[in-house]
């Protein structure tokens, strides 16, 4: 789950990272308060779950609590990258002699934790890394001794900080390592990390993703961070029914039983999907082995009011749950979906009972399904229907 810059603050601060204090305000007119409380200039940040806000207007400096009031007003509401700022962040403003930037993560390709480091933050550190990808340092962290001192030491040598923030720096970087430990994090990001003239080292921007899969060890930092707005999207109604589903940029939406065999439709899709203008899967959804029709029709519903698909795949092995409950199950999921039900579906069913499945759907004869028995002629049929439009 990624959590909003002020969300990630409270956790640096949890920890010991340095961050300036600051609160957020859902109107514009709360925002007063707070900048009266603070008694400086303050900062007025768009919270919303994407970088590159600054550019897009959603950070801005408020002189006076007056000033604070007016910056809200124009920021509350801005659509910076498809997302809507219904929250913004109060916070001092701080004067700034020079952006680093810090992180850790989860390096899958090498297996392995990676701090990346740079005396060059304040940009996207992606354009960074494809520009100057000698200026971000790049330090493996084994999982078993974690960021120690000597490791802090090692990744700020390595990108090269001055002497007379090195310290600090380090310091900063064995806190970070405690946030992305102890909150079982998969990346921890600040930037920019800054140092002021005075020679602190603060964070003034901070990025965070939990991994779900922790959740049941931090329920209560999952549920504080929930994202009500967010979760009315396709991933968060899914999840609300209990459903194994991944959003992907594709147009074939795909239902299957088993996460391998989901798994391996997905790349079937997106081989045979070459050969019909491109076309990709459009999300992951396992419905696992017992396959209810109110399950198929929760997954029906979800994959279905994705826009973005045109043809649904569903394949399905029947096992403990045999064919014909799962040939049942569409059928019924059709008649409860009714008139939303106006995509075409191609249906795959083999294993337990797969003849009295074929029965069943050649009975109901539903006017959008087409049944292909092999799993590479399915895959070429809903690609080819989805490419069709
Ligand atoms: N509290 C602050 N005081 C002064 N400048 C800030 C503060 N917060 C952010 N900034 C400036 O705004 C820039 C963008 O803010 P940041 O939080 O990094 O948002 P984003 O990365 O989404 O653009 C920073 O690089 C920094 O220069
Ligand atoms: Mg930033």
């Amino acid at each position: 789950m990624d959590l909003m810059e002020y969300q990630a603050k409270e956790l640096f601060a949890k920890h010991g990272v340095p961050v300036l204090p600051g609160d957020t305000v859902d109107t514009a007119e709360a925002a007063r308060a707070i900048a009266e409380s603070i008694g400086k200039p303050v900062v007025v940040k768009a919270q919303v779950k994407t970088g590159g806000r600054g550019k897009a207007g959603g950070v801005k400096l408020a002189e006076t609590p007056d000033e604070a009031v007016a910056r809200a007003t124009d920021i509350l509401g801005l659509d910076i990258k498809g997302h809507i700022v219904h929250k913004v962040l109060v916070t001092e403003a701080s004067d700034i002699d020079k952006e680093y930037y810090v992180s850790f993560l989860l390096d899958r390709a090498n297996r392995t934790y990676l701090a990346m480091a740079s005396v060059e933050g304040g940009m996207e550190i992606e354009e960074l890394a494809v520009e100057r990808p000698e200026a971000l340092a790049r330090i493996a962290v084994d999982a078993l001794v974690g960021c120690d001192q000597a490791k802090a030491d090692e990744i700020v040598a390595a990108a090269g900080f001055p002497a007379d923030v090195a310290a600090e720096v380090a310091s900063v970087l064995v806190s970070l390592w405690k946030v992305f430990v102890e909150e079982e994090c998969t990346l921890v990001e600040v930037n920019p990390l800054v140092k002021t003239p005075d020679g602190r080292i603060v964070a003034l921007d901070g990025k965070v993703t939990l991994d779900a899969n922790a959740e049941f060890r931090h329920e209560a930092v999952f549920a504080a961070y929930a994202d009500v707005a967010a979760e009315d999207d396709l991933e968060g109604r899914a999840k609300k029914k209990n459903l194994n589903y991944v959003k992907l940029d594709g147009q074939v939406g795909i239902i299957g039983n088993g996460a391998g065999l989901v798994m391996s439709t997905l790349d079937v899709v997106a081989y045979a999907g070459e050969a019909h203008g491109g076309v990709k899967p459009a999300n992951f959804l396992d419905i696992g082995g017992g396959a209810s029709a109110q399950v198929m029709a929760d997954g029906l519903e979800i994959i279905l009011s994705d826009p973005d698909v045109r043809s649904v795949f569903v394949n399905v092995f029947g096992g403990i749950t045999s064919c014909d409950a799962v040939a049942d199950g569409i059928v019924q999921a059709l008649a409860m979906l009714g008139d939303k039900e106006t995509k075409p579906l191609v249906v795959r069913l083999d294993g337990n009972n797969v003849e009295e499945g074929h029965r069943i759907l050649a009975e109901a004869a539903h006017p959008l399904v087409t049944v292909v028995d092999t799993m590479d002629g399915a895959a070429d049929k809903a690609a080819e229907l989805a490419g069709a439009k």
